[in-house]
């Protein structure tokens, strides 16, 4: 069942020099997850945060800790993210051959399971897993950098998750992440999704927008 719309603000379009502050200002202008972009130079073209980082944020806000690794290989490093306090580390289908063995060791530590699927994977991909997995992540963009453009064929995937999701009947949530703004937000919610990422979206206009940039994005209807 598609449930009610959460915003996770992508912290790759915050402000670096003032991570914490950040965090907090998002929190407090009423995020539901914080989107933590992990990038290693390999599975995608660029480099972010790694686990040091997230654990330096974590006691700046209480919300789940969403953090999406774009790094491959990813099963050796799952065990830091955990230890850092994420609350849902998605891995890509795409970052290697044992997606199934991936998810039981994020699970293993008792967090939830998400996994992402870059525009060119079928939703397919997922299915497989799906009993095992709290989280969809549709990669709307192609994944390494903040600020591109929605791909406007991915609703297509939203539409055909969504029914594979409500059909199964198990509660996954069903995230889209990459150039979502007011338009795409919509666009988003229609074909089903029940998570929306937004970096550029929430952090534009500086802290004394974030709440109404969030507000705006969940409101689309
Ligand atoms: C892209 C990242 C996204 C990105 C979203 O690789 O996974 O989370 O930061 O940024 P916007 O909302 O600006 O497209
Ligand atoms: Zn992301």
């Amino acid at each position: 069942m598609q449930k009610p719309v959460r915003i996770a603000p992508s912290i790759l379009s915050a402000d670096f020099a003032a991570l914490g502050d950040e965090v907090r200002a998002i929190t407090r202008a009423g995020a539901d997850y914080i989107h933590v972009d992990v990038m290693d130079g390999h599975f995608v073209p660029n480099i972010t945060i790694g686990p040091d980082v997230v654990k330096a944020l974590r006691s700046a806000s209480r919300k789940p800790f969403d953090v999406h690794l774009m790094i491959s290989p990813v099963d050796p490093y799952i065990e830091a993210f955990v230890g850092a306090g994420s609350d849902i580390i998605t891995v890509h289908a795409e970052a290697g051959p044992h997606l199934h063995r991936t998810v039981q060791l994020i699970r293993s530590f008792g967090v939830r399971a998400g996994v992402s699927l870059n525009p060119s994977t079928p939703a397919s991909a997922v299915y497989e897993v799906l009993s095992d997995i709290d989280l969809i992540l549709v990669m709307s963009v192609n994944p390494g950098f903040g600020g591109q453009k929605f791909i406007p064929d991915v609703l297509r995937k939203i539409e055909t998750l969504r029914e594979a999701i409500d059909a199964l009947g198990r509660d996954i949530d069903l995230e889209v992440d990459g150039g979502i703004d007011d338009k795409t937000a919509k666009l988003a919610i229609a074909a089903g999704a029940d998570v929306l990422v937004a970096g550029s979206a929430t952090f534009k206009g500086g802290k004394s927008r974030y709440a109404a940039n969030i507000r705006r994005l969940r409101g689309a209807k």
